[in-house]
């Protein structure tokens, strides 16, 4: 169902309408193309105090290719990314302030402001309350800043500022259009070498499930535009739209259900040379107040959205079917992060996904060499949410920094960053793609 209101608002009297309402007025969002891959405008490179590593974020803003400007130069910035990493202490905070303030305004529309900080330490406290102090800060920033901007915090370790060079190539482009509010930590794990940026997974094997149709069909479109050999898994009843979706992408179509006791190894069989890049994508909703819920709905969700995601993860882990260098990438939801009335079942499931996350993410990087990272979608315009009532889809749309829903290409582009060889250091996150949903913000 399209998005009928952001239409209305890009008239003249349908902005004059609702602007006298008082209505919200989302800004369209530029999505990545080949014909607009980056910002419109120069990005700004500010730091807020003395950094932790002097010269190093320059070094690193220098390698992205973008025109990277110095205050005076700059009178409308597409990106503004500020150095705080060195700020240590409460009124160390000025500085943050004293940097953005005179230029926030000037922002382009559909900008990308990206503040740098570190990990607040276990042992300063005065280190920890300042760097913990940036996270609030782009959190209010992002929800006031309008105009379709966005800002995110990205924890870095100092002295090793290259490992973000993937994460800040994607938060720096129009295929974050739809994320906003957030915070990732990138490790100063070594990325590998990029030989292409264009076709970062040139030469690797993907494997989709539940991507006959909405997000996981545009997860699969976007790891194929990045170079990927594609296998598009989805449960036989689909099997006709699966080989639709498989045909148009040149991919490999598996019909069967994640929940089969086999799937894993018929997942390893599909993939005699190894798997790079498993995207857990498969998920269902059988929705009821838990009062009414009967134990097949129950069941049926935590399968499908959890219990198999576990079973394969450890299965192809074990077999040594995910290749080293190799991404998982499971999908949770702000569902399981803030909860959903009717959805005790889907937001357990959710919720699951996330602690797998975190838990695995470092023993599979030490132990595989591969990285584990969870996509937590909000409102996406798929068939799942045109499905939804009209004033719960007109509040879902709504109520995030960016009045409106998403696409699903915006949780592909989030996933195709996981998947990246250059992303190595991006390990263990949970990346909300919500516009910055006001629900579990
Ligand atoms: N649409 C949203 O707003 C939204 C929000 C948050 C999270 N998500 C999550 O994103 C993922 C994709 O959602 P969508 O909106 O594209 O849903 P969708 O229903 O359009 O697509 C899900 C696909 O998974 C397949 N599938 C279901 N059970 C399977 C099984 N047992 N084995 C193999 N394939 C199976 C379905 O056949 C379908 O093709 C899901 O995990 C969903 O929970 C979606």
């Amino acid at each position: 169902m399209a998005d009928r209101y952001l239409h209305l608002t890009g008239t003249a009297p349908g902005r004059f309408l609702t602007r006298r309402l008082g209505l919200p007025q989302p800004a369209p969002l530029r999505r990545w193309s080949l014909e607009t891959p980056t910002l419109d405008g120069p990005v700004l490179h500010l730091t807020a105090g003395e950094p932790a590593v002097p010269g190093e974020v320059g070094e690193l803003l220098a390698r992205l290719g973008l025109p990277v400007v110095e205050r005076e130069q700059a009178s409308r910035p597409a990106g503004i990314v500020v150095d705080a990493t060195g700020i240590a202490s409460a009124t160390g905070l000025a500085a943050l302030h004293a940097a953005l303030h005179p230029v926030v305004r000037s922002l382009a529309r559909g900008g990308r402001i990206v503040v740098l900080g570190t990990a607040p330490s276990p042992e300063d406290h005065h280190q920890a309350a300042a760097q913990q102090a940036l996270e609030g800060f782009v959190r209010s920033l992002g929800k006031e800043i309008g105009r379709g901007a966005t800002v995110q915090l990205v924890r870095i370790v100092p002295g090793a500022a290259a490992s973000a060079e993937s994460t800040l190539r994607f938060l720096l482009s129009p295929r974050s259009a739809y994320v906003s509010g957030q915070v990732v930590e990138v490790s100063g794990a070594a990325p590998d070498q990029v030989a292409d940026w264009f076709a970062p997974l040139s030469g690797r094997t993907a494997l989709v499930t539940g991507s006959a149709r909405g997000i996981g069909e545009a997860v699969a479109s976007v790891l194929a535009r990045d170079g990927a050999r594609l296998i598009c898994l989805d449960v036989p009843q689909a099997e006709d739209e699966l080989v639709r979706t498989a045909d148009r992408l040149g991919a490999t179509a598996l019909a069967l259900d994640i929940t089969a006791p086999d799937a894993a190894e018929r997942i390893a069989a599909a993939v005699p040379d190894g798997l790079d890049v498993l995207v857990h994508n498969a998920g269902i909703t059988r929705d009821r107040r838990l009062a009414n819920m009967a134990a097949d709905r129950w069941a049926s969700v935590i399968d499908v959205n959890l219990d198999s995601v576990l079973r394969t993860t450890d299965a192809l882990l074990k077999g040594g079917t995910l290749n080293r260098g190799g991404r998982i990438v499971a999908t949770a939801s702000i569902a399981g992060i803030a909860g959903n009335n009717g959805q005790t079942n889907y937001a357990a499931s959710k919720a699951g996904i996330i602690g797998l996350v975190r838990s695995l993410a470092p023993r599979a990087a030490a132990e595989h060499g591969v990285t584990v990272n969870a996509v937590a979608p909000g409102f996406i315009e798929t068939k799942m949410t045109a499905a939804v009532p009209l004033f719960i889809r007109e509040a879902g749309r709504r109520m995030n920094s960016l009045s409106q829903g998403g696409l699903p290409v915006d949780v592909a582009e989030t996933t195709a960053w996981f998947a990246q060889p250059a992303s190595t250091a991006v390990n263990g996150q949970v990346v909300r793609v919500c516009g910055q949903s006001l629900l579990g913000a």
